[in-house]
């Protein structure tokens, strides 16, 4: 099993390139099985969720051609089946977004539930009650979600809690539906306004995506597309983070500016300088950081999957700082490994009260889920000593080429093996 070996204590400076956002990819892999004639992506991360759903579709029939290592022509004329039971699938949460795709095309699909629940509990009720409005059977069996319309037929639906997933599935499903939807308190993330450009690049007719009120009229049919996937707002905000935590000088290139600002906004408020220009944005950290209160929420408030790197950026950081997690009831598992490298944290319910400390120091640390893994790293990064940081797949899940960017920054990072090279380490460290 990989793992990263990292030497702490460098500051971080230079230019890093900020790729296409992973959960912009999903959705949009997934909606390209739409229609029967090939789609282009540009922009693709190359990184584990992509490859395991592009997988998926090939086990069901559909030509995925890698042209190079970020652009995909997909083409699901041949489409074999609207049953995926592909054992990887259930690895990743964005399965789902085939249902709404193969329900809005094919008017069936049969797909394995998600399972793992690595930050709390993740409900698709709102998923489900969607596609039902939509006029969709919808049953849950041995492990499957399976759904069937004889019509889908447009409705207007309230969703109960403002959900990425659902708001996008009903999107896919709702592009081919007759007649009009409207989806009410509808999630506001790049990656959902993303998703919708993309169905409306496909021919479809979808308004007000990146507002609470999404309007969708359903059309017959879609056509071929050539699309460039948005930058990533979570790994750009990582690399930010990384300048922060390591008292660094980072330039994150690629990126949109405005999809940051609740990340940039928090920056500045601790003491860290940001300046923005065209599609880039450097953070600059160069004093002692203050500590600020957060609380998670949805778009555009602070994101969820910056919850735990501004954590360990607070833990670093004067005073005492609260910080509230509101969408997911169990993404702090990753303090206790924090403590054990010196941090002060205590963690309450849904809240986590961080007295700040001068420093961490290295430890052997493993990553709970994707983000809080590279939070950890983020951590070991600052930290003084070495840290061994293990489950670095789930890292891999969503981070592309993580440990490679952080090195051409100037972290002390590598990938090591605990039966190789870890063993070595080891010995060699006494
Ligand atoms: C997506 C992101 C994930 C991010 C999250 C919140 C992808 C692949 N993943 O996950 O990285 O952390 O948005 O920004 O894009 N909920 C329900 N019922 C539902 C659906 C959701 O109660 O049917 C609840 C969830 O339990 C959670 C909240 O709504 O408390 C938000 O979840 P949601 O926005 O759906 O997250 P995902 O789409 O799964």
């Amino acid at each position: 099993m990989e793992q990263y070996l990292i030497h702490g204590g460098n500051s971080l400076v230079g230019e890093v390139e900020i790729g296409g956002a992973k959960n912009a990819a999903l959705p949009i892999l997934a909606a390209s099985i739409m229609t029967d004639e090939t789609v282009h992506i540009d922009n693709v991360p190359d990184v584990r969720d992509t490859n395991v759903l592009m997988d998926a579709m090939g086990s069901i029939g559909i030509i995925i051609n890698k042209e190079n290592r970020h652009r995909v022509t997909i083409n699901a004329a041949g489409i074999s089946s609207t049953v995926v039971c592909d054992e990887n699938i259930k690895k990743i949460r964005a399965s789902y977004y085939l249902i709404g795709a193969m329900l809005g095309k094919y008017k069936h699909a049969e797909v394995t539930l998600p399972g793992g629940c690595d930050i709390g509990c993740r409900a698709i009720d709102q998923h489900i009650k969607g596609f039902r409005a939509l006029g969709a059977e919808v049953i849950l069996e041995h492990g499957m979600i399976k759904t069937r319309a004889e019509h889908l037929t447009g409705s207007h639906i309230y969703m109960d809690v403002v959900s990425v997933g659902a708001t996008i599935n009903i999107m896919l499903a709702a592009s081919m539906a007759e007649g009009k939807t409207i989806i009410e308190n509808a999630a506001k993330e790049p990656h959902v306004v993303d998703a919708a450009n993309f169905l409306n690049s496909m021919g479809a007719n979808i308004k007000g995506a990146g507002t609470d009120v999404i309007r969708i009229k359903g059309v017959q049919k879609l056509h071929g597309s050539d699309y460039a996937i948005v930058p990533d707002q979570i790994e750009a905000g990582t690399f930010m983070l990384a300048a922060a935590a390591t008292r660094g000088d980072i330039t994150v290139k690629n990126v949109i500016p405005k999809h940051l600002e609740s990340i940039t906004a928090k920056l500045l408020e601790i003491g860290c300088e940001v300046m923005e220009q065209g599609d880039q944005v450097r953070v600059v950290c160069s004093r002692p950081l203050r500590h600020t209160h957060i609380k998670t929420l949805p778009y555009p408030g602070f994101p969820t999957d910056m919850q735990p790197q501004i954590t360990v950026v607070l833990g670093l950081s004067e005073g005492t700082s609260i910080v509230t997690e509101s969408i997911f009831e169990n993404r702090f598992k990753y303090v206790d490994e924090l403590i054990r490298m010196g941090a002060s944290i205590k963690v309450e319910g849904n809240t986590a009260i961080i007295d700040g400390v001068s420093k961490y120091t290295g430890a052997g640390i493993a990553a709970p889920d994707l983000r809080a893994g590279a939070a950890l790293v983020l951590a070991a990064l600052a930290a003084e000593g070495e840290s061994v940081v293990d489950n670095i797949r789930y890292i891999q899940r969503g981070y592309e080429d993580f440990h490679l960017k952080l090195k051409n920054l100037g972290a002390d990072i590598k990938v090591v093996d605990r039966e190789t090279d870890y063993r070595g380490f080891k010995l060699m460290t006494g």
